[in-house]
């Protein structure tokens, strides 16, 4: 009796299912899914069964062969963090069937109202699963370390179409019946109904389970690739410009990584409140909007998203505390295809602005230095409460170590045979050393894997990058506080990532008047790249121009995504003395809550409790 992750009640001496038949009734009126999850083992047990659940109700548990129920708890006091242990009581079963409900406050799910959408028309949803809330939408053994296959039978009103991260079997009316699980009255129920289903036969951990459903559209761009949006022909248009060079990408995976395994590579792009920039549901990834720049710079997302197909999601992380093999993994397999794609001063650039995220996050952490660890303890820790770029960059750092230490052909066909060796399958950091040891003899006598995986900070032999661009921007940044202004000529090909260097690279007061005049000149608080506007926000508050809070009010109105939210309200609560600031932020939460996903509306909460 031993939980397998710190994350989950799941318990190492009861068997893992490795397969869920799911139907689920989707009822935008309450903002709840009614639902039925069969959820299947390998070999008949006795005994208990743990899963996870978060703010679900269990309404009954029977035997699927018999129909006879079977006993079942669920924990009075729900745990902050895991939430609550279901408990099913098996005697030699197979297999059972849980009845439950979500509820509207479900974390994994946003319910947006028409007018929260583009169109204004019709109700939209979708999830984000990942770290720990597959279990507020089914009962299941919530952990990376259990994969599982699923069928998905989505019952939705029928204006709306429903995508997953699954293969689409086919859309067709309810049969008789269907609803009768979750509704008293079958017939009414199955009118103006449609039902989607989906089949995902390869096993996934639990956290790239995902759907949404709304009115969308779709064009294809290539020929594993479809983008699908809100039903916009503007929306949609944008899409398909921004990602026409995703083929391209994938075939630049394939030769890198091995075959792509997953058939096919979609995109979805969500509407602008989803709370991330990309997350790498397999079959679909999922956007934010706020990617689509017109200028093909979306590409460096979607590049790390079609990264994951290798790292992350054919070798997944066995729980969160080796989330560094999930992304240090992939943002060096990013970094590769974009180096190929976009060439090597890119991927020179990505890099730098990495290293520079990298100490920032050191600064940030340096009274928590255990996420400063590749190899981390997370007992009583909530993973979104620490999610940072560390695991990215060090871990990145990392892999580049070893790539300069045994050169890069050899380190390609490391990496190959490692995902050849490893795939469906979830690791944890010693599986992968001891691959490593057996497969490079002697590469512990050269880098001290310890001290990489296990120490704090950043290692003696991590490498700062050489970028010209890099540097010859912060050297940009350094002479603006003697006064020098930028000339047309040095930022003529700038993109958002080299003027959101810049900003970044101001001093963090500068004088108001140099802040008009930075803005007079280029526009930023009205740029439609968030990168650029955001820095520039960030600037204004730190430097106090108060005649910049409207636009950063209407920011926070606009965009739930994090990496906006976050150092906007951070710097408008940080400092000690802003009253104003703070003010504004409270207000400004108040009236935007609601739109926000419900995991950003709690780092939006955290901010507030740790600086208020
Ligand atoms: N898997 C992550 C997003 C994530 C991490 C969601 C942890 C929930 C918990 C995704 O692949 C990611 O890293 N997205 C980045 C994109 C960037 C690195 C290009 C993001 O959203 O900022
Ligand atoms: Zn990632």
């Amino acid at each position: 009796m031993a939980p397998v992750d710190p994350h989950s009640f799941t318990d190492s001496s009861h068997p893992f299912a490795t397969h869920v038949s799911l139907s689920l009734y989707f009822d935008f009126d309450s903002s709840t899914i009614h639902g039925s999850a069969l959820l299947s083992f390998p070999t008949p047990h006795s005994g208990p069964i743990y899963l996870d659940t978060r703010s679900l109700s269990i309404s009954s548990v029977i035997d699927p062969e018999t129909l006879v129920p079977l006993p079942f708890s669920l924990s009075s006091v729900a745990d902050p963090i895991k939430g609550q242990n279901f408990t099913v009581f098996l005697s030699n079963q197979s297999s059972f069937l849980v009845a439950f409900s979500t509820s509207p406050s479900s974390s994994a799910l946003q319910w947006l109202s028409p007018v929260q959408t583009f169109n204004k028309t019709f109700p939209f949803v979708y999830t984000q699963c990942q770290a720990i809330h597959a279990r507020s939408v089914f009962p299941c053994q919530d952990t990376p370390a259990a994969r599982l296959c699923y069928t998905a039978c989505l019952n939705v009103p029928n204006q709306l179409t429903a995508v997953m991260s699954a293969r689409h079997i086919e859309r067709r009316p309810p049969a008789s019946g269907e609803a009768a699980m979750v509704c008293d009255d079958a017939l009414w129920c199955a009118q103006g109904r449609m039902v989607e289903e989906f089949t995902m036969e390869q096993p996934i951990p639990p956290y790239l389970f995902a759907f949404a459903v709304g009115e969308l559209g779709f064009r294809d761009v290539g020929p594993r690739t479809r983008v699908y949006a809100e039903s916009v022909p503007a929306v949609l248009d944008a899409a398909a410009k921004e990602f026409a060079g995703t083929e391209d990408m994938i075939e630049q995976g394939e030769k890198l990584f091995g075959p792509y395994e997953w058939e096919r590579f979609d995109l979805l792009v969500l509407p602008p409140s989803f709370p991330y920039g990309g997350m790498e549901n397999p079959r679909m990834v999922f956007l934010t909007p706020t990617v689509i720049k017109g200028d093909a710079s979306g590409a460096q997302v979607v590049a790390h998203e079609l990264a994951h197909s290798w790292t992350g999601n054919l070798i997944t992380n066995k729980t969160n505390e080796d989330f560094w093999l999930n992304e240090g993994f992939t943002t060096y397999a990013e970094r590769r295809i974009v180096e190929v794609v976009q060439g090597e001063e890119k991927a020179a650039l990505n890099t730098g602005i990495g290293w520079r995220n990298l100490n920032e996050e050191m600064e940030r952490f340096n009274d928590n230095m255990e996420f400063t660890k590749l190899k981390t303890k997370q007992e009583g820790v909530d993973p979104d409460d620490i999610y940072s770029r560390i695991p990215y960059e060090k871990g990145f750092q990392f892999l580049w170590r070893i790539e300069r230490q045994i050169g890069r052909p050899a380190f390609d066909d490391f990496l190959k045979k490692y995902i050849a060796s490893f795939k469906f399958q979830s690791i944890d950091t010693d599986m992968f050393l001891n691959f490593l040891k057996a497969n490079v003899p002697g590469i512990e006598t050269e880098i001290d894997l310890v001290l990489w995986t296990e120490g704090t900070g950043i290692p003696p032999d991590a490498f700062e990058p050489v970028s010209n661009t890099y540097a010859k921007i912060v050297s940009l940044a350094k002479e603006f506080i003697h006064g020098r202004m930028l000339r047309d000529d040095e930022v003529s090909n700038w993109h958002g990532q080299e003027w959101e260097l810049y900003l970044e690279n101001l001093p963090k007061s500068v004088e108001a008047s140099q802040v008009a005049a930075l803005n007079a000149h280029y526009k930023l608080a009205e740029s439609k790249n968030y990168d650029v506007k955001v820095a520039f926000l960030q600037l204004c508050i730190s430097s106090g121009c108060k005649e910049y809070f409207s636009e950063v009010e209407k920011t926070l109105k606009e965009v739930g995504r994090m990496k906006y939210l976050r150092p906007l309200y951070t710097a408008l609560v940080k400092d000690s003395g802003k009253e104003e600031a703070k003010i504004l932020a409270k207000r400004v939460f108040g009236e935007a809550r609601e739109c926000y996903h419900p995991i950003a509306q709690g780092v939006v909460e955290s901010i507030f409790s740790k600086h208020m």
